[in-house]
């Protein structure tokens, strides 16, 4: 699969791109089947939230020498219709894997991620250039009361924002200012909710602003997010590097593992 020229100008302009069908659905059955093994899994790189203390985000899905290495996730990683993807909206052929993440927002229990561009973080990790994007696979039907990711279109051109540490959710992370926050969703068009059958996917770029609310429904909502930086872009020495599940310092390049001819098979098995 490559890009179209629309779709790519579309990238520019919005800043993130929606491709239903993305991935099959005989190829989802077996990711799917993945989770359900991989949510067993304790590790470190586990991060868990509610009463139950179920698997919120799992990491290193692309990396065998974690435990929560997954052959299938890897081969997801992989493809033309990702890596290729990645490839062709950074303008570059030399990518490696940032993180790569799944995220479980549990049924009833999953919670909000504030408003935040990913590169407000990345730049912390020690990353140059916003040159890194993100391809999210939805696992399970994502809609606006499973918590839905919304995307707020064109804000990838404001560029990085400066955040503060959002201590308020199981996953303390970096957010945009709630008042500034404000002020943008005031003088912007209206977020786009990212809803779609398993399968779905949507690429964005690392200064898009978004978020999502809890999962209000009696269904999990499963995404998971290949991050992609250039190899020439990797981050320099910081103190105090986050671990190595969230800020990979293993710059290989991808290489793409299917062919064009292949796309509509299952290659992932
Ligand atoms: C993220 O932005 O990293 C995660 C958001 C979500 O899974 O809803
Ligand atoms: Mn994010």
């Amino acid at each position: 699969m490559r890009l179209t020229t629309e779709q790519l100008d579309q990238y520019e302009r919005d800043g993130f791109l929606l491709l239903p069908e993305l991935i099959s659905a005989s190829e989802i059955a077996i990711l799917r089947d993945e989770v359900e093994r991989l949510k067993g899994v304790e590790a470190d790189c586990v991060i868990r939230e509610g009463r139950n203390s179920a698997p919120k985000i799992l990491l290193k899905l692309d990396d065998p020498e974690w435990p929560t290495y997954s052959a299938p996730f890897r081969a997801l990683s992989r493809l033309e219709r990702t890596l290729g993807a990645a490839q062709q909206v950074l303008h570059d052929d030399a990518l490696y894997m940032h993180h790569c993440k799944l995220n479980i927002k549990s049924a009833i229990e999953g919670s909000v991620w504030q408003w935040h561009q990913d590169y407000m973080q990345w730049q912390l990790d020690g990353i140059d250039r916003p040159d890194l994007v993100t391809v999210m696979v939805m696992l399970e039907e994502a809609t606006e009361m499973s918590g839905c990711l919304y995307f707020l279109p064109g804000t990838h051109k404001i560029g990085r924002i400066e955040p503060y540490f959002d201590e308020s959710t199981a996953y303390k992370f970096m957010a945009a200012p709630p008042e500034q926050m404000k002020d943008i969703l005031a003088s912007h068009p209206a977020p786009v909710p990212i809803t779609g059958k398993p399968g779905t996917a949507a690429i964005f770029h690392c200064n898009l602003l978004h978020a999502s609310g809890h999962n209000l429904s009696h269904r999990d909502r499963w995404h998971i997010y290949m991050c992609y930086n250039r190899c020439d872009n990797h981050p320099h020495d910081v103190e105090n590097p986050r671990p190595e599940w969230v800020r990979s310092t293993d710059w290989t390049r991808l290489q793409v593992e299917d062919g064009e001819a292949r796309k509509e098979s299952t290659v992932i098995a």
